[in-house]
C-alpha cells in the first residue's frame, strides 16, 4: 500500500447531515516509537498493548455547508473547547487528501475521555483515533452501496473491515503518530520491520502470530504520579531525535527488540519480557537526557515506584514490571494470574507515591467500537 491507495476516487453518495459516533482506547508501547521523519514517518517501529478503560468517546455531527475552507466547533466534556482546535486543524489539513468531503461540511465534534483530563495521560493516541474513525465511518456513508441513513445506525459490513480499519490507522496516524495503535487490538505492530512481514511505516497492524496465553487479559496500572501538564511535548521530543549522538543506535536497537519481543509474546517469556520492556522504557528517558537541551521527565516518586517493583519482584518471584510514557507516571504490567496479588501490593505500597494516591486499574483491550444510539 501506498499514500495514493488511500485516496478514494469519488462517493457514490449525496448525504446532507448525520452523525457519527466511537469510542478508541489508549495504548501503551512496549518498544517505544521515539523519532520521526515527514509525514508522521516512524524513525523505527514499534509494538503496544492496546488499552480497554482508558478511551476517548468522539461524536461528529455533521450538516452539508456552501463556504469554502473547514468549519468545526469542538466541545470537550460539554463545553466548547477553543484549545483543542489547532490541532484539529493541523490534522484536517492532513488528511484532506484522502477524506475530500471535508470543506463540504460542518462539523460539530464531541468528545470525552473516560480518564480524568488533568492524570497526566496524554489523550492524543485514543483522541486522534476516535476522530479517524468517526471520518472513516463518514465515508462509510457516502460510499455505501446500501441507501445510507443520516442517523448513527451506519453499517460498516459492505466495506471489508480490515480496510476500514486500515484507512482508519492510516488518518490516526496523521494526527498522532501513536494514535495508529488505538484501533485494533490485542497487541499492535507500527513501522516497517523485518519479523512482521505485513508491517507498515502508514498504519498499524495486528500483531501476526498466536500470543501466549500468559498475555491474556493482561494488566495495566497507571499510577499518576504527577497529573500537570507533560514537560515535553511529544512533538519536541521527536525532534530531540534529529541529530541524537546515539539515534542511529538507538533505531537498530528498537528493530532488535521488536524481534525478540515477538519471540517472548509467542512463547510465554515473562523473564525476557520484562527485561526488552523496561530497558526500553529506560532508553526512552535515557534519550531525553543525552539531548540537546536534555530533559529527566521522571520524578524523585517515578524512581521510588521503579525500585519498589524490583525489589517486590526479587522478594515473590512475581511477573510485575513496569514501563513509561514521556512522562513521570508508571505503567506497572503484570499477568492476569498475579492481580490479586499485584493490586495489594500497588495499594499498599505504590499508592503512596502517586499524586493524591490516584491510579486506574487498565487491562489490554480489543480495540475501537462504533458507539449505535
Ligand atoms: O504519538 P506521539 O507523537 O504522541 O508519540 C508518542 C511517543 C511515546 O508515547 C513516548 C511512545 C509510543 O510509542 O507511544
Amino acid at each position: 500500500m501506498t499514500e495514493q491507495d488511500f485516496i478514494p476516487k469519488s462517493y457514490d453518495n449525496s448525504i446532507e447531515s448525520g452523525s457519527v459516533k466511537w469510542s478508541s482506547p489508549s495504548n501503551i508501547a512496549l518498544v517505544k516509537y521515539w523519532g520521526k521523519k515527514k509525514n508522521q514517518i516512524p524513525e523505527n517501529p514499534s509494538i503496544s498493548f492496546t488499552l480497554s478503560n482508558c478511551k476517548t468517546i468522539t461524536e461528529v455531527t455533521f450538516n452539508k455547508k456552501e463556504s469554502d475552507g473547514f468549519s468545526f466547533d469542538v466541545f470537550f466534556e460539554g463545553e466548547k473547547n477553543e484549545a483543542f482546535k489547532p490541532k484539529i486543524q493541523t490534522f484536517f489539513e492532513r488528511v484532506e487528501a484522502y477524506v475530500p468531503f471535508l470543506k463540504d461540511y460542518h462539523f460539530k465534534i464531541e468528545t470525552s475521555n473516560t480518564f480524568p483530563h488533568s492524570s497526566g495521560i496524554a489523550s492524543s493516541a485514543s483522541g486522534m483515533s476516535a476522530l479517524a474513525l468517526c471520518l472513516m465511518g463518514i465515508e462509510t456513508m457516502l460510499t455505501d452501496t446500501i441507501a445510507p441513513s443520516n442517523s448513527t445506525a451506519l453499517s460498516i459490513n459492505s466495506v471489508e473491515k480490515s480496510q476500514f480499519n486500515q484507512k482508519a490507522s492510516f488518518l490516526a496516524r496523521l494526527g498522532s503518530g501513536s494514535a495508529c495503535r488505538s484501533i485494533e487490538g490485542e497487541l499492535v505492530v507500527w513501522g516497517e520491520n523485518t519479523s512482521f512481514t505485513n508491517s507498515s511505516d502508514l498504519y498499524g497492524v495486528k500483531f501476526e502470530g498466536e500470543i501466549n496465553s500468559k498475555f491474556k487479559d493482561f494488566q495495566d496500572t497507571i499510577l499518576l504520579v504527577d497529573k500537570g501538564e507533560k514537560q515535553v511535548s511529544s512533538t519536541v521530543g521527536h525532534q530531540l531525535m534529529f541529530d541524537h549522538p546515539f539515534a542511529k543506535e538507538r533505531f537498530d536497537q528498537a528493530h532488535t527488540n521488536l524481534e525478540k519481543l515477538k519471540e517472548a509474546l509467542i512463547s510465554g517469556d515473562l523473564i525476557s519480557f520484562i527485561e526488552i520492556v523496561e530497558s526500553e522504557a529506560l532508553t526512552l528517558h535515557a534519550m531525553m537526557m543525552t539531548s540537546m537541551p536534555y530533559f529527566i521527565l521522571m520524578k524523585p516518586n517515578t524512581l521510588e515506584i521503579i525500585n519498589k517493583i524490583w525489589n517486590f519482584r526479587k522478594k515473590t518471584a512475581s511477573h510485575v514490571c513496569f514501563t513509561l510514557d514521556a512522562g513521570a507516571n508508571v505503567h506497572v504490567l503484570y499477568p492476569a494470574s498475579e492481580k490479586e496479588m499485584i493490586l495489594g501490593f500497588i495499594k499498599n505500597e505504590l499508592a503512596e507515591y502517586c499524586e493524591n494516591g490516584h491510579y486506574i486499574c487498565d487491562q489490554i483491550g480489543l480495540g475501537a467500537n462504533q458507539i449505535q444510539e
